[in-house]
């Protein structure tokens, strides 16, 4: 028997590796029509080949969310090819070592605010129009502990990460209050933690990538009576923002 997810046709950005990667895979494996988002079409045709490998298939779109004329040619191909968005997870994001907050440079809140949230805002505000074709639309921005100020006050080993956690807050505002402004619509709008997750941008230190994208594919695959405008933790438990 066909599975209900035939049909449903998702996007991640950054999905070439990492945590994106291992979503893209583990959509693909539920049947799902998988975009696989890459900034570099090189790194983003190898990432598809893997998936070949394994007998998974999945479409390679070049978006690099620092630039808005890919992601305008991103919603063009789409909407040609398919036209609509089931699912859209906004995964593609960087950290850099970062010195203490009275030391962070503009530069580097700079550079975490453009990929980690204007990046984010400027996909999901140009796939809008597609999301709101689909029948059930699900918005996914991989988020992080380090956007919780209750993680930090909680946290005995807290660390100074000012530049990624505020861009990771600002994802988290932007999920809250488009959820608000969905909540009469079939999209729903919520944010995850990967947990530390082994990666290039961990230096591979954390729990599997398997693990790791648990929460990522709870909140893409949401049924219709499921939440939106939370924050899930990487066991797919709501935590606080
Ligand atoms: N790993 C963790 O412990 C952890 C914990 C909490 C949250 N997260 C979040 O999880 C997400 C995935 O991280 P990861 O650990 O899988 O890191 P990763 O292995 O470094 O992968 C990051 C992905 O984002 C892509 N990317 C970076 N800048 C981009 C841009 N301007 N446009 C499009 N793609 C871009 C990268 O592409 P290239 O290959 O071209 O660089 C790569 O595909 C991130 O949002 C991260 O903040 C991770």
């Amino acid at each position: 028997m066909a599975s209900i997810n035939n049909d449903k046709i998702a996007l991640i950005t950054g999905a070439n590796k990492g945590v994106g990667f291992e979503v893209a895979r583990q959509l693909a494996q539920q049947g799902i029509q998988v975009l696989l988002g890459s900034r570099d079409e090189e790194r983003g045709r190898k990432a598809v080949e893997k998936l070949i490998s394994e007998n998974l298939f999945s479409s390679l779109i070049q978006i690099d969310v620092t630039n808005q004329s890919t992601i305008d040619a991103a919603v063009t191909e789409i909407t040609t090819k398919y036209g609509r968005l089931d699912i859209l997870i906004n995964n593609a994001g960087i950290y850099v070592k970062e010195p203490h907050p009275s030391e962070c440079t503009l530069d580097l809140m700079q550079d975490n605010m453009n990929v980690n949230f204007f990046g984010a805002f400027s996909v999901t505000k140009a796939f809008l129009p597609l999301l709101r074709k689909s029948s059930s639309g699900r918005i996914v921005n991989v988020s992080s502990a380090l956007s919780s100020i209750y993680f930090h006050q909680t946290c005995a080993n807290s660390y100074f990460h000012l530049a990624y956690s505020a861009s990771k807050a600002s994802l988290n505002m932007f999920t809250y209050q488009l959820a608000q402004e969905l909540k009469k619509t079939n999209i729903k709008v919520n944010a995850c933690t990967p947990g530390l997750t082994a990666t290039e941008l961990t230096n591979f230190h954390g729990h599997s990538v398997e693990i790791g994208a648990k929460s990522t594919v709870f909140l893409a695959t949401l049924p219709d009576d499921g939440p939106s405008g939370k924050f899930f933790n990487e066991n797919c438990e709501e935590d606080k923002w």
